[in-house]
């Protein structure tokens, strides 16, 4: 190794102890996550930020972001299976073994988000601001339901 790349290493190693340890945990779970782990931590805080913004929406009945928010929650639940390949749960990864004991469970609970992502779609589509309201309410608990199962708390 020359000796500049050395010192590069050095650096590297000296800046990723810093940065561990200056950060709250939270973000240094995120820093720490790399590959397919990272992209779907990414794709999870997103859902988060979207449904904030859905809340929002429904208070003050603007269905149009209600909707184009959960476009994305259905987008997202349509490619969730492809970012749970065999063997990823590697630290920071909150995702139990049970995603891949029970695949065939986890994959349901990913089709009743889909769907009830899609029923809240359909429901802003109608306007009746009670059943907009009763479909975000099964939506937010069908994020739950699968953390409950499959995530780490
Ligand atoms: C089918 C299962 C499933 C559904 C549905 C689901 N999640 Fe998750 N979620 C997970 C798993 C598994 C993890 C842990 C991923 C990891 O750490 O590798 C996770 C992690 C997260 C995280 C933490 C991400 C991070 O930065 O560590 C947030 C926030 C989150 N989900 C929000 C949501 C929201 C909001 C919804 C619904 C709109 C939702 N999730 C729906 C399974 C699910």
């Amino acid at each position: 190794m020359s000796k500049l790349k050395l010192k590069a290493t050095a650096f590297c190693v000296f800046a990723a102890f810093t940065v561990s340890f200056s950060s709250p945990p939270s973000a240094f779970a995120h820093k720490g996550a790399m590959g397919i782990v990272k992209e779907r931590m990414d794709k999870f805080e997103a859902s988060e930020k979207a449904t904030k913004r859905i809340k929002q929406a429904l208070s003050r009945g603007d269905t149009a972001v209600v909707i184009a928010e959960t476009e994305f929650l259905v987008s997202w639940a349509r490619e969730m299976e492809g970012f749970f390949p065999e063997n990823s749960n590697q630290p920071p990864s909150e995702a139990k073994d049970d995603i891949w004991r029970q695949w065939d469970k986890f994959v349901g609970a990913i089709q009743s988000f889909d769907n009830a992502a899609q029923a809240l779609i359909d429901d802003a589509r109608g306007e009746d601001p009670r059943a907009i309201g009763q479909a975000f309410k099964e939506m937010t608990k069908s994020c739950k339901s699968c953390h409950r199962q499959f995530r780490e708390d």
